[in-house]
């Protein structure tokens, strides 16, 4: 039976810079040819064939734009980090855990907590987290029934409670080095991260055959 769903092409969004280069190498450990993508200048659509005749349509984005075109059905899959689908995402499959980009979400403040950690939160007036994960902020705290404020900061929050703007900071801590570099320490993990292939619902059923071959292709 025709279906037209079925015959357009395949379209992955894949996040750029951090996931880029193991996504890269992961494709090629299973026989995508991906020169194009390594030789991208400033392209940002490249075919990819993943064999049994599909080559799908791969964009390098952003990584909460992952999640939108996956999630409004412009693209089929995605591959991005579980912070990112924790703190923005709704509704597609995640159907891989890609065992790459490991890193853990934390809250770290000043290392001078560290001694006693509790002390964090004692004091009077509410404590300030800094943080570009304000939902997992949210989520984080609110079993903790403490006075804190949340403010959104779109990167290099590190500087908040450096220079005192905040107590301490929810963010992704991979090497530790930044934390380091700035006088900070973990006071408490609050979850592992790391790549996760997802699948947009309709696609799931509409193209099940080709996301099918693609996941087999990808072994996973
Ligand atoms: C992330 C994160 C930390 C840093 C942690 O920032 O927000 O700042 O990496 O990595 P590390 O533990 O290996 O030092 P990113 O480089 O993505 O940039 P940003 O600060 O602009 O968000």
């Amino acid at each position: 039976m025709y279906n037209e769903k079925n015959d357009a092409p395949l379209r992955i969004a894949l996040t750029k810079g951090r996931l880029e280069k193991n996504t890269i190498a992961l494709f090629e450990e299973h026989g995508v040819d991906c020169a194009n993508l390594r030789d991208k200048g400033r392209k940002l659509v490249f075919p990819l064939d993943f064999g049994n005749s599909i080559v799908a349509e791969v964009l390098l984005v952003k990584p909460y734009d992952v999640i939108t075109y996956v999630e409004h059905g412009f693209c089929d899959l995605g591959i991005v980090g579980k912070d990112t689908i924790m703190e923005h995402g709704k509704s597609f499959y995640e159907v891989a855990d890609l065992g790459f980009g490991k890193c853990r979400m934390a809250l770290a403040a000043k290392a001078e907590y560290l001694q006693n950690p509790e002390q964090f939160y004692h004091g009077y007036g509410k404590k300030v987290i800094a943080t570009k994960f304000e939902n997992i902020a949210r989520e984080f705290f609110a079993g903790k029934q403490k006075d804190i404020e949340i403010i959104k900061i779109e990167g290099s929050v590190e500087i908040a409670p450096l220079l005192g703007f905040a107590d301490g900071i929810v963010d992704i801590v991979e090497t530790g080095t930044t934390l380091k570099e700035n006088g900070l320490e973990v006071l408490e993990n609050i979850c592992e991260i790391s790549a996760r292939l997802i699948v947009n619902i309709a696609s799931m059923k509409m193209k099940n055959n080709k996301i099918d071959s693609v996941i087999k292709k990808l072994g996973l």
